[in-house]
């Protein structure tokens, strides 16, 4: 069995982009893997947070987690700052990473853009990515496209470490989500799907209700043709469509063009706010069961608690190789 670790950062909007994208392959990982996922709080501190809503945000996607099918008894779910590992872990690969392989960073440079003066956590953010993957001896981190540049930094460090200090970290593999996998947004098709776009038009979240599902995807961009076809470079906003369409009923894009071939963006459309409305409904009924109860908080400290107990393994392994501590 080989150990997955996987992060998603507590904001609020979580979309069927993080969900095809991201959370539906977590689902399918954890039958044969021992997984791990964390809600990584201590990177959305990186820019301001409200305290209260951060501790809202955190159990919102805990219980998504849990809603979407991770389930708590096989995988690990837990809240990164319950680990004291990954900052004190953090520290050490600070020390060992370099500031200009991180000046490189295009997250770093797209996000401190514009800004006089940046936190240094938004700097040493990968760094603390590499330690939530290093600190479990992960083997395998599926993540979005836009990882990737993360992930070869956290695999260059652990290598580094390791040609010092042999032995002292599993070099971890990325593993990418398919380009198909990539959801764009409903009014921009040329842009991703975010959980920041101001028109809340240009995203399904999660827990959207059946009317603002069907409004979303009524006004979702096409084109005039008027032809069902995947061509995401000249006909991004209908293949969009087709995408999403596709990874929530399981019908091959092929087999959706042969149906609808020969039938307007209408009927289409309308077809597919019943596949969103049937596939998101059981996810909001299982969020609204278990967002605000006590079985939530408990496994998330039972997740804790077994989290601290690989992690524990692992900062004594690391401490004894660096000479660190009596
Ligand atoms: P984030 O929204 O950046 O916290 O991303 C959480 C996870 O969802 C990451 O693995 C992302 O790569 C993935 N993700 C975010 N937006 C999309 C999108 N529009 N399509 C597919 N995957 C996405
Ligand atoms: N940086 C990731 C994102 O924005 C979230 C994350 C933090 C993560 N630590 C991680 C993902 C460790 C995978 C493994 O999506």
């Amino acid at each position: 069995m080989k150990r997955v670790f996987s992060g998603v950062q507590p904001t609020g909007n979580i979309h069927i982009g993080n969900y095809l994208g991201a959370l539906k392959q977590f689902v399918e990982l954890q039958n044969d893997q021992e997984c791990l996922y964390c809600i990584v709080d201590l990177h959305s501190i990186t820019l301001p947070q409200d305290p209260k809503e951060l501790r809202s945000h955190t159990l919102d996607v805990a219980a998504l987690y849990w809603a979407v099918g991770i389930d708590p008894k096989k995988s690990i779910i837990f809240v990164q700052s319950d680990v004291p590992g990954h900052s004190e872990l953090a520290w050490i690969l600070t020390c060992n990473a370099y500031t200009g392989e991180l000046s490189r960073m295009t997250q770093f440079k797209d996000k401190s853009r514009g800004q006089e003066s940046a936190p240094a956590g938004l700097f040493t953010y990968p760094i603390l990515m590499a330690a939530d993957i290093l600190l479990y001896d992960t083997d395998i981190v599926p993540v979005g496209n836009d990882q990737k540049q993360h992930i070869e930094l956290c695999r260059d460090i652990a290598i580094r470490v390791n040609n010092k200090h042999k032995g002292t970290f599993t070099v971890p593999d990325g593993r990418f989500l398919k380009e198909g996998a990539r959801v764009m947004a409903l009014d921009e098709p040329d842009k991703k799907m975010s959980k920041s776009a101001e028109n809340a038009f240009s995203r399904i979240s999660l827990l959207d209700d059946d009317n603002k599902i069907k409004k979303s995807i009524m006004r979702a961009t096409t084109d005039s043709d008027g032809i069902i076809k995947y061509n995401p470079s000249e006909k991004s906003g209908i293949s969009n469509l087709l995408t999403i369409y596709s990874a929530f009923t399981g019908v091959s894009i092929e087999s959706l063009e042969k149906k609808y071939d020969g039938c307007g963006y209408g009927d289409f459309k309308k077809d597919l706010v019943e596949a969103a409305v049937t596939a998101l409904k059981p996810i909001r009924e299982q969020f609204n069961e278990i967002r605000h109860s006590q079985e939530l908080i408990d496994a998330l400290k039972n997740g804790a608690e077994r989290a601290n107990a690989i992690s524990e393994k692992t900062m004594k392994r690391v401490k004894e190789n660096f000479g660190l501590g009596i």
